[in-house]
């Protein structure tokens, strides 16, 4: 038991080592076009995760971004009303969508 607490204290000696510079955290800020709609989109889609999200998905068809607000409501319980949801959609299609 004693050389168990000996080899924990020891463990613990080196991680601690392993942690003494300061870590820095990049800062990324992803700002998404503003148009008349940005009021429905920061209410709906900003406040679980940033706007990253929409952005890394690139250009995509309407098919896809439906499912995509249908999980974020269904799944992930985003309470996405009817009417926002039609503007949300127009908005993504508009700057992140196409056709095909
Ligand atoms: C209630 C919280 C919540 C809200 C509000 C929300 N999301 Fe999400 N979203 C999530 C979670 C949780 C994930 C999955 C994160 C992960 O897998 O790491 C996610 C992931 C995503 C992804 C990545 C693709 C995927 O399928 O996982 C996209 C794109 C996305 N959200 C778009 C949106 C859009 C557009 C809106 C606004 C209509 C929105 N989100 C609102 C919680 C939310």
């Amino acid at each position: 038991m004693k050389k168990f607490f000996l080899v924990f204290a020891l463990l613990g000696t080196l991680q601690a080592k392993t942690y003494t510079k300061d870590v820095v955290m990049p800062n990324m800020s992803f700002s998404i076009p503003v148009d008349k709609n940005i009021i429905v989109m920061q209410r709906n889609c900003q406040w679980c995760h940033s706007y990253g999200y929409i952005i890394n998905m690139g250009k995509q068809n309407e098919a896809f971004w439906r499912h995509i607000v249908h999980k974020m409501r269904d799944t992930f319980k985003a309470p996405i009303s009817e009417q926002d949801e039609k503007i949300v959609l127009e908005y993504l299609m508009k700057y992140f969508g196409k056709q095909d």
